[in-house]
């Protein structure tokens, strides 16, 4: 090593898996728990709650079921709770805490404290300060298990929030809002306030680990650990902290420097990939092509190592202009008697695109659909779940209007109306925020965005015996909350693989969706084509799999290894495609924190990819779409 290994200020101890990492801190509050009970102690932790605990809850009930901890020496305080929430809401986080944790633990619920979405609003000042109190009693927080915003926040202290902050009642960020908002039916729904602990209270707790997983977490991370303490970044002021640790796993990782451009942190190892990243990057900083880079830019910009060990700036700068170039196709299945990305044979080929949701065959991939659709290839298209709980309520009713209305048209009474509609009709009018869909209407929800589906696939040119719904059962809760991949699961995809026989596969790779849905997916796929292979099934040795990233992000352009270019035409051709998805537009239920829309985000996306190429020194085009080849 070098003089300088890491730019961090916090460790970060990072994990190859979500469960590796939230198993480390599992050991971490068990062995303290046993510690504090040895002398007789209670041990103080300090919880949060969203998506990045939920691993570590199951193993924390794991271990009290199967190794006998014990949480009767514990006594839990909350970081926060919406406000004002009904103590039994399905978002409130009393009740997250209760289903996730404390009703599957021994824990004595008298020593679970959380702010009170009901507090009375004129003494929640005297309440908060109560609780700070109460906190002080205990004798402080022994252990504090954090999360991170995408801005930043830690708890529900939103940027800008003091240094000296106490527990207190806090408007939310907008960004917060729409990025919690897949947990209520959309974002006028969640609340505009939240009881929060201060960062001073955080920061008085005797430990702290954060949790950050998942892609969409590197750009907050990376600025809290590396960047400036600063207010407008709540979690970097836990570099004050003196025995704070950030655990991540690979992808929350992946913006900090050791990571993201390890020969500026040290002696890195020159790999084709590590010169492709380095040199992309040089050249993107610098605003020249790559084959204008020179030897100074090389040697001014941390790259001397680079020189010393592969030669002249020029000689590098071809190697990775090749490699790009290389990686631009206009035939997505391979082109005839020509030398390209895929194979040229067999021709035309079997393509299976697998889709998680409805609309994310188009949103993702919807140019290089339609090309291999037009270009002869044999495409089926896999809808993976219903998507069911991203259609609002008004949308059904809209449905369910029309067909009372059609009813009424043809002279059906009422007494003869299908018990189903007038009930379904009954439940929506009287629906409460916190009630769960019935199974009819869940149906319905899913039927809206098969029909959606299927028109789309029609739109493209496809079969209907060439479109496949899958539905799932994984996904089928009905809440956000979704279960693990199944055999069932398994089963079900590895049927359909066995029938087509596919010679490319697509699937997400998007591992940043928010509600993990594209992941569970992605491993179901990984796993059926995994025994399959083990199954000595032949045709899977020749199956290419590919995969494109969902309607969160796109691949870093240094890691792309086929780039679908697309026409201006193309591009229209696309938006209307996904104009299709009616009930996913304008009023998009789980947006996460980027307000465009569906369509936007992959025209923005994919423009830009085209132009990064161009910026290269590439060719210019209007949009591109991008994959990278999962190797098995
Ligand atoms: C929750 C909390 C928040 C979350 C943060 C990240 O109690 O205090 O700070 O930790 O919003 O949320 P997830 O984990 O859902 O990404």
């Amino acid at each position: 090593m070098s003089m300088v290994d890491t730019f961090e200020k916090i460790p970060v101890k990072k994990f190859n898996s979500i469960q590796e990492g939230s198993c480390f801190i599992a050991g971490k509050i068990a062995a303290l728990i046993k510690e504090k009970e040895k002398s007789g102690q209670f041990c103080v932790l300090g919880l949060a709650t969203g998506s990045s605990p939920k691993t570590l809850y199951s193993e924390l009930v794991r271990m009290h079921k199967e190794e006998g901890l014990s949480f009767r020496n514990v006594i839990a305080f909350n970081l926060d709770e919406y406000y004002p929430i009904e103590a039994n809401a399905l978002q409130s986080y009393k009740r997250f805490m209760r289903q996730q944790l404390f009703k599957k633990v021994d824990i004595d619920p008298s020593n679970c404290y959380i702010p009170d979405g009901g507090w009375d609003r004129e003494n929640i000042k005297s309440k908060c300060s109560e609780f700070e109190q109460l906190i002080e009693n205990c004798g402080g927080v022994d252990l504090q298990i954090l999360g991170i915003g995408n801005n930043g926040h830690i708890g529900f202290n939103e940027p800008g929030s003091s240094l000296f902050s106490k527990t207190r009642l806090v408007p939310l960020d907008n960004s917060t809002r729409l990025a919690n908002s897949h947990e209520f039916q959309n974002i006028s729904k969640v609340p505009r306030l939240a009881i929060t602990m201060g960062i001073s209270t955080i920061l008085k707790a005797k430990k702290i680990y954060l949790m950050a997983w998942g892609q969409h977490k590197a750009p907050v991370l990376q600025k809290a650990v590396e960047g400036h303490m600063s207010e407008l970044v709540p979690a970097s002021l836990l570099q004050h902290h003196p025995d704070c640790t950030f655990i991540t796993d690979e992808l929350a990782a992946s913006e900090l420097t050791r990571f993201k451009s390890p020969w500026l942190t040290g002696e890195c190892e020159w790999t084709p990939q590590i010169i492709r990243k380095a040199v992309i990057n040089l050249a993107l900083k610098l605003g020249k092509p790559i084959l204008s880079l020179t030897n100074a830019d090389y040697n001014d910009n941390g790259l001397s190592d680079l020189l010393v060990e592969k030669g002249d700036a020029y000689e590098i700068n071809l190697q990775v202009f090749y490699m790009m170039r290389d990686s631009i196709t206009g035939w997505p299945g391979g082109k005839p008697k020509h030398k390209s990305v895929e194979r040229s044979e067999p021709f035309p080929k079997r393509s299976l695109i697998f889709s998680p949701h409805p609309d994310d065959d188009i949103i993702s991939m919807g140019g290089t659909f339609m090309r291999l659709h037009d270009q002869g290839h044999e495409v089926h298209v896999a809808y993976q779940t219903s998507g069911n709980i991203a259609v609002t309520d008004e949308f059904v009713t809209r449905f369910l209007d029309f067909a009372v209305g059609f009813e009424q048209l043809k002279g059906i009474d009422n007494n003869t109306s299908s018990k189903a509609l007038r009930e379904a009709t009954q439940f929506l009018n009287n629906k409460k925020d916190s009630d769960a869909d019935t199974q009819d209407i869940r149906d319905i929800k899913g039927l809206i965005r098969r029909c959606e589906a299927k028109a789309t696939c029609h739109y493209v040119g496809l079969k209907d015996e060439n479109i496949h719904f899958q539905n799932l059962p994984f996904y089928e809760t009905g809440t956000i909350e979704k279960k693990p991949m199944s055999e069932e699961d398994i089963r079900i995809t590895m049927e359909l693989l066995q029938k087509v026989k596919p010679h490319q596969v697509y699937c997400a790779g998007d591992l940043a969706d928010p509600h993990g849905t594209h992941k569970v997916c992605l491993d179901i796929v990984f796993e059926s084509i995994h025994r399959l292979k083990s199954n000595r099934e032949d045709w899977v040795n020749d199956c290419w799999v590919w995969l494109y990233k969902g309607a969160w992000q796109e691949w870093d352009i240094s890691e792309i290894e086929m780039a679908i270019p697309m026409s201006p035409d193309q591009v229209m051709k696309k938006r209307y495609g996904i104009f299709i998805h009616q009930s996913q537009k304008d009023m998009v239920p789980f947006q996460g924190s980027d307000n465009r829309e569906f369509w936007q985000r992959a025209e923005h996306r994919n423009a830009n990819t085209a132009n990064l190429y161009a910026q290269l020194g590439l060719t210019k085009f209007a949009a591109m779409e991008a994959f990278v080849r999962w190797n098995f």
